[in-house]
């Protein structure tokens, strides 16, 4: 009884002393927006979710509303380490649109690229709520998610991306009590590159070790990374796309210390225990560089369906996945996937035997296999994931990965190399966020349901 009594006492303590605050300055009201559950009829009915930024992108501010960090430096008398930054600190509401350019409009959302307020916003990272407090959890084993995507101003080094991670459904209030602010503040953030970039992971601040960024003035890198499962439904400018599981050892988010973190800001890109390349069917790069682009057979001057199927080895969603599909509807008409056309990989979707052998074939390492495989990915989609809505450029590596030659230094005859059309010099942060100040990316129409529910298939292409 008197222990009962002692450890209530410290968690009270704790609760008063230890706390990664939501700020009092401005009201935190997220944008609404609907989407629709679909059933094996293909009866849909529409869903009131809304939308909150990630903290990252928010003002964070002491009590008397000092700023905890500025550009790309924290101050460090209010955050001396992370556990008394995240006690002196506060997540200020946000402004959605004059300071982050997001808009909703009924089904969908806008993201402006640039927006020019008292500073300059560079993109966003948006995340669908069940309601104020909860994000919502998709869980997708034999089931099928569509969306509508306008990519026509995404230029090439532009990424408008729509993604699951394995997040806390809460934010991660529940289990790290020192996060006060929780899922209505949009804190949690995880992916499978176990980004060090974030301020505050489980519940506390990242601020110790931080080291700023050499080429950009937002961002820097903390001691600690925040891992979890990702699947990419959506990676995309209107030169190219890709659909990428990455699974992770454990789905749900756990924090990372330095170099074991992997990723870019590492020594070893594999030292984690995510699988930070995933296995991705990029149309272009698996051989067919007429299917998606401006004019093209998925033509990204005008809006498309994108739909994705997780089907499973035993057609339940109790299965084990077994093929991640994909196939888009224009104008009416459903498009498949194209099919691989490079020698040896075969197919126009992802299954165990793709992952294998385009790797194998590419010359790339095999994280994906190591970290789980497709049936890892479906542990995590059974388990329930978050979904990502997002706009940005690569101050790593200006988006050359997804729509241009990678390796830069690689010869574009080798397999795999050719991922899109830009040029590889394209894709430099300052320069795209100069000429396309005035991009952005508008995602509408999101549906959920069993196979083959919501969309129709009128005629095919
Ligand atoms: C921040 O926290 C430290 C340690 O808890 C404390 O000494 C300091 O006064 C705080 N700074 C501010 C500005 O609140
Ligand atoms: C918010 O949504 C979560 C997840 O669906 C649910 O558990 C919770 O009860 C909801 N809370 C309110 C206040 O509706
Ligand atoms: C690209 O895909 C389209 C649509 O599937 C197909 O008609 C065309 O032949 C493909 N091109 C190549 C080079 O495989
Ligand atoms: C979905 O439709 C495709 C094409 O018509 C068909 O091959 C497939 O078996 C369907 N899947 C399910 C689960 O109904
Ligand atoms: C669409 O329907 C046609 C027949 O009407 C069928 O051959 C084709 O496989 C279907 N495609 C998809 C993707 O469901």
């Amino acid at each position: 009884m008197k222990i009962i009594i002692l450890i209530t006492f410290l968690l009270y303590l704790t609760n008063l002393t230890i706390s990664q605050k939501a700020g009092k300055l401005s009201p935190e009201v997220h944008p609404p927006i609907t989407w629709q559950q679909c059933d094996a009829n293909g009866q849909c009915n529409t869903v009131q979710g809304e939308i909150v930024i990630d903290a990252n992108w928010r003002w964070v501010h002491s009590d008397q509303g000092t700023n905890c960090y500025t550009g790309n430096t924290w101050n460090p008398t209010i955050c001396p380490d992370d556990i008394s930054c995240a006690q002196n600190c506060s997540l200020e509401g946000a402004n959605y649109e004059s300071v982050y350019g997001v808009t909703t409009n009924q089904d969908s959302v806008r993201l402006d690229f640039i927006t020019q307020s008292q500073g300059k916003n560079i993109g966003s990272r948006l995340f669908l709520m069940a309601n104020e407090t909860n994000y919502q959890l998709f869980q997708l084993l034999n089931q099928e998610f569509s969306f509508d995507v306008d990519v026509s101003k995404l230029d090439c080094g532009l990424n408008g991306a729509l993604y699951l991670v394995s997040m806390d459904q809460d934010g991660g209030m529940t289990r790290f009590p020192s996060n006060s602010a929780g899922a209505k503040y949009g804190t949690g953030y995880c992916d499978a590159q176990c980004p060090r970039d974030l301020k505050f992971i489980s519940g506390q601040a990242n601020s110790e070790g931080w080291v700023p960024s050499p080429n950009n003035p937002n961002t820097g890198a903390g001691k600690h990374g925040s891992c979890c499962a990702e699947m990419d439904l959506w990676e995309a400018n209107n030169m190219a796309n890709a659909l990428t599981p990455h699974p992770c050892d454990t789905s749900s988010q756990s924090m990372c210390e330095e170099d074991d973190c992997g990723g870019s800001a590492s020594s070893n890109r594999y030292a984690s225990i995510c699988d930070p390349d995933g296995c991705d069917f990029n149309p272009y790069r698996m051989g067919n560089k007429t299917f998606f682009g401006p004019g093209l057979d998925v033509d990204t001057k005008s809006v498309f369906t994108v739909v994705t199927q997780f089907v499973t080895d035993d057609g339940t969603e109790t299965g084990t996945l077994s093929a991640i599909k994909r196939l888009y509807v224009q104008n009416g008409q459903v498009i498949s996937q194209s099919v691989s056309t490079i020698p040896g990989v075969t197919g126009n979707e992802i299954t165990t035997d793709f992952c294998t052998t385009q790797k194998d074939v590419f010359g790339d390492p095999d994280s994906f296999s190591k970290h789980g495989g497709l049936a890892g990915m479906g542990k995590a989609l059974k388990q329930g994931m978050v979904l990502v809505l997002s706009l940005w450029d690569d101050y790593f590596s200006d988006m050359l990965w997804l729509d241009s030659s990678f390796p830069v230094t690689a010869s574009i005859d080798k397999p795999g190399v050719s991922r899109g059309p830009c040029s590889t010099t394209s894709g430099v942060p300052t320069t795209v966020e100069s000429t396309d100040a005035d991009a952005y990316v508008i995602y509408s129409n999101i549906k959920v349901g069993p196979i083959n529910s919501t969309f129709k298939n009128k005629s095919t292409k």
